[in-house]
This record gives C-alpha cells, sequence and structure tokens, in this order.
C-alpha cells in the first residue's frame, strides 16, 4: 500500500499504471473510495466491494469546504494512524491523503454545483454543504480517474446529488451505492458517533427503530399514505426528550421531490425514502430508509 499526499503524483502514479497495464495488452480497472477518514465499518464495506477493481483507491480528506462556518471542521474526529491501518487489513492500493493545501493551494474559482436536489433536506439546513461536496468529489474524480466509485446510502441525498452530477457533466465514472452499515443495536454507523455520550446514544436508537417499526406499520397496512408515515416518525423521535429534529421527510428517490399527502405508498411508482436529521445536543444524526414501490426496504 502507498499514501500519497499530492495530487499531481497520483494522477502521474495511475497513468503509469494503465500504462503498464495497456503494455500487457490488459485494461486496469480503478475503484475510488472518497472518504473524510475515522474509518469505521460503513467505510471498509464500500472499500470490500472496492476489491474488484484491479486497483482500489481510498481517499481521506476532511473537505473544509462542505462544513458550515458553525460546524465541526475543526472538531471533526481524525486518526491516520488508525485508519492506515484499517485500509491496509482492507487491501487498499493506493492511500490518497492530502492536506487543505494541496487540494485548494489557492483561493479556488471553480464550483460545482448542482441545484434542486441540493435544495431540500441537508441541503437546507447546510447550506453550501452539498456545493463543497460535488466540488470536491469533482476533483477526485478527475485526480483518480476511478472507473467505480462508492458511497453509502447512510448519505442518500448525496448519491442522488452525485449521480446527477455524473449525468449532468458525463463523467465517464460509474456510481455504485451501498447499504447502510448498521450496530448490532440498529445505529447507523457514523464518524460522528464518538461526540454521543452513553444517554444521548441511547436516545439516538430511536433513529432506526422508528423506520423499521414503520416499515413494519407500512407491510401490515397501517401506515398508508406518506402523511402518515412522516406522523408517525415524528411523534416516535419526538418520544425522547433528547431528540431535537431537524428534518422528518418522506419524498421521492432519487428525484428528491415531495409527494402529494394522502399518496398511498403501496400505489406511488419507482422508489421513496424516509429521511431524517435528528441532533443529539450539538452532534447531528442522519439515518434514512428506501421504500420500493411494494414497499419493501432495500437499503435499510
Ligand atoms: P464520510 O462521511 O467519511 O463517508 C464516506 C463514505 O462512507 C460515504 O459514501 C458515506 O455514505 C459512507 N458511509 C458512512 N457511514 C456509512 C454507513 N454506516 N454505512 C454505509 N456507508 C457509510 O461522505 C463523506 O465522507 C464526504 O461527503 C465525501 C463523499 C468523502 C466528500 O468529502
Amino acid at each position: 500500500m502507498i499514501v500519497i499526499q499530492e495530487p499531481a503524483e497520483l494522477q502521474s502514479e495511475i497513468k503509469r499504471r494503465r500504462f503498464a497495464a495497456a503494455r500487457m495488452g490488459r485494461e486496469l480497472s480503478v475503484g475510488l473510495v472518497p472518504t473524510m477518514g475515522y474509518l469505521h465499518e460503513g467505510h471498509a464495506s464500500l472499500l470490500r466491494k472496492a476489491r474488484a477493481n484491479d486497483v482500489v483507491v481510498l481517499s481521506i480528506f476532511v473537505n473544509p469546504i462542505q462544513f458550515g462556518p458553525n460546524e465541526d471542521f475543526e472538531r471533526y474526529p481524525r486518526d491516520a494512524q488508525r485508519d492506515l491501518a484499517l485500509a491496509e487489513q482492507e487491501g487498499v492500493d493506493i492511500v490518497f491523503m492530502p492536506e487543505v493545501k494541496h487540494m485548494y493551494p489557492q483561493r479556488a474559482k471553480t464550483k460545482v454545483q448542482v441545484s434542486d436536489l441540493t435544495s431540500g433536506l441537508c441541503g437546507a439546513s447546510r447550506p453550501g454543504h452539498f456545493d463543497g461536496v460535488t466540488t470536491v468529489v469533482s476533483k477526485l474524480f478527475h485526480i483518480v480517474v476511478p472507473d467505480f466509485a462508492y458511497f453509502g446510502m447512510k448519505d442518500a441525498q448525496q448519491v442522488a446529488v452525485l449521480s446527477q452530477m455524473v449525468r449532468d457533466l458525463n463523467m465517464n465514472v460509474t456510481l455504485v451505492p451501498c447499504p447502510i452499515v448498521r450496530e448490532q443495536d440498529g445505529l447507523a454507523l457514523s464518524s460522528r458517533n464518538v461526540y454521543l455520550s452513553d444517554e444521548q446514544r441511547e436516545q439516538a436508537l430511536v433513529l432506526s427503530a422508528s423506520l423499521k417499526e414503520a416499515r413494519q406499520r407500512i407491510d401490515e397496512g397501517g401506515i398508508t399514505t406518506a402523511a402518515d408515515l412522516k406522523a408517525f416518525l415524528t411523534d416516535r423521535i419526538l418520544s425522547k426528550p433528547l431528540a431535537e429534529i431537524d428534518y422528518v421527510d418522506v419524498l421521492t428517490f432519487p428525484g428528491l421531490e415531495a409527494l402529494p399527502e394522502n399518496a398511498k405508498i403501496q400505489e406511488i411508482e419507482g422508489d421513496i425514502i424516509a429521511a431524517l436529521a435528528v441532533k443529539f445536543g450539538s452532534t447531528r444524526l442522519i439515518d434514512n430508509m428506501l421504500l420500493q414501490k411494494k414497499g419493501v426496504a432495500i437499503y435499510a
């Protein structure tokens, strides 16, 4: 495993490997897993999928431009040594670990912005967040030129936004959405879970528990409309005194369009998503459940 900091160095390394393979009459497939580090099983699951490629590139970069001025950029958890050990274990070939000065050497004048899909959910409560994500991911795609890039459905809106970006800008990469990885008790893995006190963590189980219960009720016919679903999730979450709801929403996926209040979930064409963002103290957690046409969750 090699570790690279400079974008130009990574570009030549990838080029070198592609040329070497081409000389042997082979094509190389390159898989990229972009992360902000402090790796956990969720990230590891993406790395395992990426192993289907000849070369696995893991990027670790806490991207300042996707954090708002009052967000946790400074205190975002970092542990380079542990991340490198995990990367090695998972068979990563190249770790790209730039510093801010390598990715943003001077005041950049270009950003990549996806409209509409970024206005609701996390885009509403984190203005500018998705511009930061699409800009850094475009840069990573230009630096690595991956054939496949792996993203978790934990950040479902991110998957929708990046898929749109790839289509709109004819980027020659296939995005692979991967299922949410959870703790035994249901809590979706997140680098931010370390911020939670024991009491907050206990109460945060309401996110996954309410989604799971909602799915049962949909299957049994107790919840029939998008409005019912939203009301059920809201009530369940508010039963926890430490929970402060940022949003509870039910939308089409990946279009992220609002559903008519009394639209019957079972009759809606295409997938829908129930998405939650809830604060426990200063820690904001997200979770979601994707429901297929017949109310079957595939990414829960
Ligand atoms: P980060 O939060 O580190 O997540 C990196 C990738 O891991 C994302 O695709 C995310 O959806 C996935 N992931 C996180 N928790 C997961 C879980 N419990 N199960 C499955 N996948 C999970 O998302 C980002 O970083 C950044 O926005 C990034 C795309 C790297 C751009 O800076």
